[in-house]
């Protein structure tokens, strides 16, 4: 799949560049053409000539080349370029894409750049867990950017534990795997929900959950750059929307939800159902603040909300597929399986609260699907975008046999 693609390799100053040699020698025997950049400090770990004779072009590092005085046009590359990799990718340049720090030819070209962008962080591991280390590599993932998420094991310092840089045939597959999806999804309208709702009690309180939409943005994210049309029913979430193909209608509470969703349904080709749906709420709103009482507490009267998910299944016709999420902490498969069943859903998600890293707020998630076919694919834990390119995989399937 790489045959004739243009990748640009970033590749920023760990020492983890000496992998770069390979990885510019698997690409370019792959077929793609290869433009090295390199920011100043990456020269101290690699050699440029070595680059270049691999690559076949000249290393470009600064804005002008010195001698000529020729301009390097960060945006001319940016738009040569069919995918970028950043590879390692240090704290430092994590930091100043996530902010927009342009301070060298690798910062300016990837802000100029149109192409998908993969991020092979590499560092120590106290670097790697640093709070700021995380915002920035979030906001990467917000904005649509793809993590190749560094590997366990003994780091240069040689402490043990995550940053080692993914090796180069894992980059390369990575990238391999992404042109391979390329845009299946061209022409095709997926309707996606995600987030909590949130149903109010008076004024000031409210009935939610923990859900932080991240699983179902990074679905968004995925149907998006797969070539499809979204739109993206949101609960009250802090995320942003990147690609410029989600449409996004911002809702609170279940019946928005269910009314927004009734409305686009039509349309839809594919519906995914990721929200986590209040299934109850307050049955009169108080209109100005509960006060503590002396004696006694108020009493919540709930109504219970739509089931969107079921109103889906059975208004869906003949060609839609719907795709539900389960979320539990108990008899995982048996529920997953029911709420399948009943919701006459095509495959369910069902991720256990008892797993490590999986669930709500986390980037991880470690999902197992439950098609009507009597299918159930374990996946490992990946990262939320990882695991949102696996459901999409069956989704096409799904989509390309109806
Ligand atoms: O809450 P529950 O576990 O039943 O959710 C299973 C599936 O149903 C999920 O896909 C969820 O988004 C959907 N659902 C919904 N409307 C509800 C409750 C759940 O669409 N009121």
């Amino acid at each position: 799949m790489l045959k004739g693609k243009h990748i640009i390799l970033g590749i920023t100053g760990g020492i983890a560049a000496y992998k770069c040699a390979t990885l510019t020698r698997l690409l370019v025997k792959a077929g793609a053409e290869v433009q090295v950049i390199m920011t100043p400090n990456a020269k101290q770990f690699i050699q440029p000539l070595t680059l270049s004779t691999l690559s076949g072009k000249p290393v470009i590092s600064e804005f002008f080349t010195a001698n000529t005085g020729q301009w390097n046009s960060h945006v001319d590359l940016g738009l040569w370029a069919d995918a970028l990799i950043i590879a390692p990718a240090t704290a430092s340049t994590i930091g100043k894409m996530a902010n927009g720090v342009a301070d060298n030819m690798l910062v300016t070209t990837y802000l100029s750049a149109k192409a998908p962008v993969f991020v092979a962080p590499a560092m120590d591991l106290d670097m790697m867990r640093h709070p700021s280390t995380k915002r920035n590599l979030d906001l990467l993932r917000s904005y649509g950017n793809h993590i190749i998420e560094p590997a366990e094991g003994e780091l240069a310092s040689h402490l043990i534990g995550k940053g080692r840089m993914e090796e180069p045939e894992n980059i390369v597959k990575v990238l391999d795997d992404y042109f391979k999806a390329g845009e299946d999804l061209q022409g095709k309208h997926v309707l996606i929900t995600a987030g909590p709702t949130v149903e109010k009690i008076d004024p000031v309180r409210y009935i939610s959950n923990f859900s932080s939409g991240k699983m179902g943005f990074a679905l968004a994210e995925e149907c998006a750059c797969r070539g499809a049309h979204v739109t993206l029913v949101a609960g009250p979430v802090s995320l942003q929307t990147i690609n410029a193909g989600i449409e996004r209608v911002d809702v609170t509470t279940a019946v928005e939800m269910h009314d927004a969703v009734m409305q686009s349904l039509p349309q839809a080709d594919a519906i995914i159902l990721c929200a986590a749906v209040a299934d109850y709420r307050v049955e009169n709103v108080a209109d100005k603040k509960i006060k503590r009482e002396k004696d006694s507490a108020p009493v919540l009267h709930l109504a219970p909300n739509p089931d969107i998910a079921r109103a889906v299944g059975q208004a869906k016709r003949e060609g839609q597929v719907s795709v539900g999420f389960a979320l539990e902490t108990d008899n995982e498969n048996v529920n997953a399986q029911g709420k399948l069943e009943r919701k006459n859903l095509n495959f369910i998600v069902m991720n256990s609260l008892r797993d490590k890293n999986a669930g709500f707020q986390v980037d991880t998630n470690k999902v197992t699907i439950f098609t009507d076919k009597g299918e159930i694919i374990e996946g490992d834990c990946k990262s939320k975008r990882d695991v949102a390119r696996d459901i999409v995989d069956v989704l096409y399937k799904y989509l390309s046999t109806k």
